[in-house]
């Protein structure tokens, strides 16, 4: 069994955090331990049941025996229907063309890598943050880590983003973020979008731009005074995306409405593979 070599990529692995922690916490409980687990979003469906409305519709769908493999992309009237969840819900105005249904956010985001980054291309990230060191990891990019303080809510500014703009080719940011449920004010985002901007305007012709994975699976979770905002609502950005530099991410969020929703990631560009 030793002797079988495979890839460098699987030998270099390291399995995900959140999903280790969950596990030693559930292996805690079931000895008895007395423990709230708070560590993966997942609820106990007998307490939190999917809606009876999805639910009916679920069962009425697999009566009707729409059991066969989707499009790759996503149906048709599934991706309508995206495009004008997003156009009321966020003003965002991106055609069915231009929004790519998965199944989970994970296929959504390795494709933004994927189809982003080349080896050894730089990915800045913020820590905390969700799972962006596996999937820099899994296109080999160099690793840009900004450690994001206490003062500043954990999320990364546009002060700390700044000194490792200058060649970089991927900036993967998420509001709210995981695992510290903080968010980007308007000027903060807007700081970091002008940034972006400025550094793209620098580049020259035939240069990689730098683009702006966003990442807003939570962003129906705000609550109190607390507004979400998205890069591409915020006028800099917004031309930004227009001239196609920037392919935003947002996924929509199924955990306020349910498990069976699909993800999906939108972006000016239409370019991003499916498979
Ligand atoms: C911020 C963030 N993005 C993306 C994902 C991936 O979502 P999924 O579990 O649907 O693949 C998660 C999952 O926990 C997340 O917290």
């Amino acid at each position: 069994m030793n002797d079988l070599k495979l890839s460098h990529l699987s030998a270099t692995l390291i399995g995900s955090e959140i999903v280790n922690l969950g596990g030693e916490i559930r292996e805690k409980i079931r000895m008895g331990e007395n423990i709230y687990n708070f560590t993966v979003g997942d609820f106990d469906p007998s307490i939190f049941p999917i809606p009876k409305e999805l639910e009916n519709e679920i069962v009425d769908a697999y009566r009707k025996h729409f059991t066969n493999y989707p499009a790759a992309e996503g149906n048709l009237d599934l991706r309508d229907a995206i495009s004008q969840f997003t156009k009321e819900r966020q003003q965002l105005d991106y055609s069915p063309g231009e929004i790519l249904v998965a199944s989970g956010g994970r296929p959504l985001i390795y494709s933004v890598f994927r189809a982003i980054c080349d080896k050894g291309d730089k990915v800045i990230y913020a820590v905390p943050s969700w799972n962006n060191n596996h999937y820099a990891h899994f296109v080999d990019a160099e690793h840009v880590v900004v450690e994001a303080s206490i003062d500043n809510h954990f999320m990364p500014t546009a002060a700390e983003i700044a000194p490792h703009i200058k060649g970089a080719t991927l900036l993967a940011l998420c509001s709210p973020q995981n695992p510290t449920g903080t968010t980007f004010t308007k000027k903060d985002l807007q700081d970091i979008c002008r940034l972006v901007v400025a550094e793209n305007a620098r580049r020259g012709a035939g240069e990689k731009k730098l683009y702006l994975m966003f990442d807003q699976m939570y962003w129906q979770l705000t609550y109190g005074s607390i507004v979400h905002y998205n890069p591409v609502s915020l006028e800099p950005a917004r031309r930004v995306a227009n001239s196609a530099t920037v392919p935003p991410s947002p996924f929509q969020n199924r955990r306020t409405q349910s498990r069976y929703l699909p993800f999906h990631s939108v972006h000016p560009t239409g370019k991003f593979p499916t498979w």
